[in-house]
This record gives C-alpha cells, structure tokens and sequence, in this order.
C-alpha cells in the first residue's frame, strides 16, 4: 500500500504545471491501436492509468517508446489478443479497448473494466450502441466477447449523456459502413480531444463538443497525432487547493474555457485570484461566503471537482451545500474529512451540509477512489502537523507526478510504501 505524509500548515507559493487530461489520454492510447503503423501521442500524463493501458497495448504487441511526455505507439505488428482480469480491471478505461477492437477487428474479448468505487458504474449504454451497430454480445461471469460480421451505421439515442459511451461509440461507428447518428451525446472538451484524433487518423467525424455526433464510418486509418489538452480535474484541483492555502500560487497551462462552472463557484465564494490567458494567479482568504453546488453535465459544474471543492468550503462563513447528480456514492471522502475536523451532514445519499468556517486536525485518513483522495491532500495541506493518507494509489493513478508538484509549491509531502 502506498501512503501520502503531508506536514499541512505550509502556504503554497510557487509556480506549477498543469499535465494532459487523464480522462483523455485513457482513450487516445486505445485508440492508437486503429493506425497501420505509428501514432504519437504529446503531453501524455505518467500516471498509473497510463502505465496500466500501456501494459494492455504491449499485450496485443504493440512497441511503445514513452519518453518526456511523449508516446510513440508502433502498432505495425498489432495481435488482437484476449485481455486478462489482471489487467482490464486496474481501470474503467479499458473499456475504450471495446469500441477499438470492434472497430478495427469486429471482435473483442477481454475482461470487464474495474474503476473506482464510486457507486454502480453500469456499462449498458455503451453495449446496447455496440449492438444497435450490428454486434452481438455474449458474457460469461466476468468475461466478455464482442462480434460482428458486419458494422452498420445507425441512430443510437443516449438515455444520459455518458462520457464513456459517446467515446466508445464514436471510436466503434468509425469501423462501420455508413452513417451513424450519436444523439444526447456527452460534451465533455474530452470528447473533442478524442474526436480530433479519430479525425486525425482518417476518421470523418463533425459534431464533437455538441449534443449530436455524426460519424461517416468504413475509415480507412492512416497514422496520425495529437496532443492530449489540459486536465480540468487536474487544473481545478489545484486551483482550490490554492483557495485553501495559496500565497501568489500561479498554475501554468490551464484552459479556462473548460473550467467556467469552477469559476462561478469561485465568483460567488468570493476567492481571490486573477486570470492571465492561460495561467491563473491564486492567493486564499480566510474565509469565503457559503455556496450551494450541483454537480452536472459539462459544461456544468463537474462532480469530479465535488469532492476536492468539499475540503474549501469548510472555510466558508455559513452553510453550503453539495447535491450530487452522477455517481451514486461519491461521499467517501466525508467521514475522513469530519475526522479532521471538519462539520458536514451527510443529509441524503446524494446532498452534504457544510458548517463552516472550521479549521482542519492533522489525522490519519484514507483516500477511497481517485476524487476523494484529492480531497483529503487539499485538507491535509492546510492541516497544522502530519496528516497520513492511507491507500494513496488512488491518487496516483490520475495526478502526475503530485508529490513533486507540490513539493514544487512549498508543500512538505512525500510518499511512502507500506506493507
Ligand atoms: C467519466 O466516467 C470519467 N471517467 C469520470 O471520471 C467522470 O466522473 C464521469 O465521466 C462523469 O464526468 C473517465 O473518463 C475515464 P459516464 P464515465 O458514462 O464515462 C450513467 C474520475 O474521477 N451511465 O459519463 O464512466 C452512470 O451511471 C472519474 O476521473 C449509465 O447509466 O461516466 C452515471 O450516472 C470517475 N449507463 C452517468 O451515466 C452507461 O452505460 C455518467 O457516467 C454509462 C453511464
């Protein structure tokens, strides 16, 4: 297990570095797969997400070179090959191996994806687009197998408008002959970062970033290259961990386009900070007005930042509320955040209460999933003395390089392994 130790207390102050969009890049290297021969892929984050598709991809032997941010993916010698439980279970992305090797080979059979614990995490959608493409679909416990003599385009209606399932049927329709039609698809800037890439490789794809997606499929793939955008999960957090505890605290490489919902919360906090193209300059207070945040669809307030939003709100002078819409159960972060001392009611499955302002204890904590690790590093940042934040691979799996970055800013934090 692997253990975060912060000494909190300790103004952030400095300058950091924004990487590439997890949530991008867990599909681009998937998607690597449709080229004959080469892809390159920039701004590529070194997380464990990375490390675990990249695994997935030199098990269908493909040759990687990853190197200052950027992969060379040769895919020349590519074999469509089963995906073991050990592997597709590291992460819920795997599941973009669905839609690519049904493109490309009209047949998959792997394990199912894992992810974090965050509530049921249903794949349905993305199935019932694979099948309304012309594939059938068998399961045997936790094994399935994806085939399709021939892919047709087709009308596919989104019941909610699901990240994973506009990109896995995006990257599938690709493969298929004709048009197909993505209805109340996902608008997330993710989308167009992955669409753009298709693109790059042949696909014709127009739509991205709206609610209709239409893809002319039967591409014929050619090798391309893309640069993963900014990661807005990654840019929020820091930018509220500086609303906590920021001193002059300038984050470089932002796009504050993706990031409007974060600023109004901000706005209406009243937080301190300045924007200069794409770097934001953030300096904290010590007290905020209280707010109330529902979590949404982008371009609405992501439930990504939810909980990392949580840990700046125990400053706010008032009640303030968090109603979330997505996940059924992204509160895990709630009991240890009260054990630092923080006042929250946990008033339905879906809505906290947050009575501030409070100050936070250092405390021995655990970091759920991904978010709520998040979380506890930005209370246990402000938190005076050694806070311990147990099964810290969460956290590694989606921020690059964080105990450096924030070691970069002033913070005493390093990591540990435990038995
Ligand atoms: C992506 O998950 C992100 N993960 C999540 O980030 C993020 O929380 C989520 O989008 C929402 O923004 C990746 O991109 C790898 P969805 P995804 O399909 O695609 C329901 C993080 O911390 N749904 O948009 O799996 C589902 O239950 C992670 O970085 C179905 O009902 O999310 C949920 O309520 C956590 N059937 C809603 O749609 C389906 O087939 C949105 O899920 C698919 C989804």
């Amino acid at each position: 297990m692997k253990q975060i130790v912060i000494e909190g207390g300790i103004p952030l102050t400095g300058e950091i570095q924004i990487s590439g969009a997890k949530n991008s890049v867990v599909a681009l290297i998937p998607i690597a797969l449709l080229s004959p021969h080469n892809v390159t892929i920039n701004n590529v984050p070194d997380i464990s997400d990375t490390s675990s598709l990249l695994e997935m991809l030199k098990l269908l032997n493909c040759h990687i070179n990853y190197e200052n941010e950027t992969l060379s993916i040769d895919t020349s010698n590519v074999k469509n090959t089963f995906i073991p439980g050990t592997l597709s279970k590291r992460l819920r992305a795997s599941y973009y191996l669905m839609g690519t090797l049904l493109a490309k080979y009209h047949y998959v059979e792997m394990c199912i994806p894992g992810g974090c614990n965050i509530g049921l995490r249903p794949i349905d959608l993305h199935l019932d687009g694979f099948k309304s493409l012309g594939a059938t679909i068998t399961t045997t416990e936790d094994k399935i197998c994806l085939k399709a003599d021939n892919l047709i385009g087709t009308d596919i209606h989104l019941r909610v408008p699901s990240v994973g399932a506009t990109i896995n049927l995006m990257i599938a329709a690709t493969g298929a002959t004709g048009t197909t039609h993505i209805y109340n698809a996902a608008k997330e800037p993710e989308i167009s970062n992955i669409a753009d890439f298709l693109i790059n490789l042949g696909a014709n794809i127009t739509g991205a970033g709206t609610d209709t997606i239409t893809i002319n499929g039967a591409t014929n793939y050619h090798d391309g290259e893309i640069t993963v955008i900014p990661d807005r999960i990654e840019s929020g957090t820091y930018i509220l961990a500086g609303a906590l505890m920021g001193e002059n605290l300038t984050i470089f490489g932002i796009n504050p386009d993706n990031l409007t919902s974060l600023f109004e919360v901000l706005n209406n906090m009243g937080a301190n900070y300045q924007l200069n193209g794409n770097n934001l300059t953030i300096t904290k207070k010590d007290t905020y007005h209280p707010v109330n945040v529902t979590t949404t669809y982008y371009p609405g307030f992501p439930t990504d930042l939810a909980q990392p939003l949580s840990a700046v709100l125990t400053k706010c002078n008032g009640t303030s509320t968090i109603t979330e819409t997505i996940w059924e159960n992204r509160l895990g972060h709630v009991p240890y955040l009260v054990k630092m001392h923080a006042n929250i009611s946990i008033d339905s499955k879906e809505k906290i209460s947050i009575y501030g302002p409070t100050t936070f204890l250092n405390k021995e904590v655990e970091a759920s999933d991904l978010r709520a690790g998040a979380s506890l590093v930005i209370a246990a940042l402000a938190a005076p003395g050694i806070t311990t934040i147990n099964a810290a691979e969460h956290i590694l799996r989606g921020y690059e390089n964080i105990v450096e970055k924030l070691s970069g800013i002033g913070a005493k934090i390093e990591v540990k392994e435990i038995e």
